[in-house]
């Protein structure tokens, strides 16, 4: 689908449903949409209504994941591929939902090309780009004819997008839905969590006090909006010298445990600074499908053994219940 005939059904609210029964209007609250037989008309659907439509939409997705943390450039997008692709590789069915409008990376490290989501000409609904057979991702990035071009959009306009993402898009049957999201605590995360109520946080930071500070605010974001949270995951941590093999800690080491520990989160793991990983974001392929072992390709995979692990055995912290 072209970004232009996108952006008008997200910029028209109502346009934005796509969804028979599950309808995805922004905001305003209260406006309904004239569209969606499955709903009241304008005015008529209650948020709650439209959320539990919504909700309805991913009932397919068994565990739905929200990689997120208070500060860019972090790695929650490269947590969000290659913990999708591991899990892939061990035969999981794997969507990923990029939700960051103005910075959206999931495509460029799965080396997409532009233009390549498509809608159902039917149902207008959209239709996921296949990376391998059971991993698919949606990400606006997959929309834009080009990319160096930035997308100005207000709040409204972004919480539409991103419901249409997640009520007007064939996801089909998952094990893992992994929502990658912008840095912040902003409409689009506030949109995911007020409509995926079994959604589970995966906080990423990296090692420093200055990525901690912001990973502490996005806790008490989590807090304050009721989410859960399955755990946090410390990237960018140390460094093995290419050179003796020596432990460079760049950005210092063991913050993300203890703000872990501190908080009642359960440590997800750790993974290396490595250069590896810059190489395989700039090639489009995430680091589980490259040949050859590396420390983060190591990080990755056990983390993505701890995610799989905790998700089923529903593990996961309600951080709002246990903050008291
Ligand atoms: N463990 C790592 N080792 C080396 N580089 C990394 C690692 N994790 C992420 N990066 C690089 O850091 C940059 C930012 O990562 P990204 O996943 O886009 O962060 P975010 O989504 O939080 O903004 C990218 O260039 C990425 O390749
Ligand atoms: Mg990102
Ligand atoms: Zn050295």
């Amino acid at each position: 689908m072209e970004i232009g005939r996108f952006a008008r059904e997200c910029g028209s609210g109502v346009a934005a449903c796509a969804v028979r029964g599950a309808c995805g209007t922004a905001e305003p609250e209260g406006a309904g949409c004239a569209s969606c037989p499955a709903l009241p008309g304008k005015g008529q659907a209650t948020a709650e209504q439209r959320r539990s439509g919504l909700s309805l939409a991913l009932t397919s997705v068994k565990y739905k994941l929200f990689v997120m943390s208070g500060k860019g450039g972090v790695g929650k997008s490269s947590v969000a591929v290659n913990v999708a692709a591991a899990l892939a590789l061990e035969g999981c069915k794997v969507g990923i939902m990029d939700v960051d409008m103005h910075g959206p990376s999931v495509a460029g490290l799965l080396g997409s090309r532009a233009c390549a989501v498509r809608a159902d000409e039917v149902t207008g609904r959209l239709i996921p780009v296949e990376f391998m057979p059971n991993l698919h991702f949606i990400s606006l990035a997959s929309m834009l004819p080009d990319r160096d071009k930035a997308v100005i959009w207000r709040g409204p306009k972004k919480s539409a997008a991103v419901l249409r993402f997640i009520g007007g898009t064939e996801w089909g049957e998952l094990d893992f839905l992994i929502i990658d999201s912008p840095p912040g605590t902003g409409d689009e995360h506030l949109t995911v969590l007020k409509n995926i109520p079994d959604i589970l946080a995966v906080m990423v930071t990296t090692p420093q006090e200055l990525s901690l500070a912001d990973v502490r605010r996005a806790l008490s974001f989590l807090r304050t909006a009721g989410g859960k949270i399955l755990g946090l995951v410390e990237n960018m941590s140390g460094l093995c010298c290419p050179h003796c093999g020596g432990d460079i800690r760049l950005f210092k080491k063991g913050g993300g445990r203890m703000l872990a520990e501190e908080n009642g989160i359960p440590f997800l793991g750790e993974i290396a600074l490595d250069p590896a990983a810059v190489l395989s974001a700039d090639l489009g392929r995430p680091l589980a499908l490259c040949d050859g072992d590396c420390a983060a390709k190591r990080g990755f995979a056990a983390l993505s053994v701890e995610v799989a692990a905790r998700c089923r055995a529903g593990e996961a912290v309600d951080f709002a219940l246990a903050a008291g």
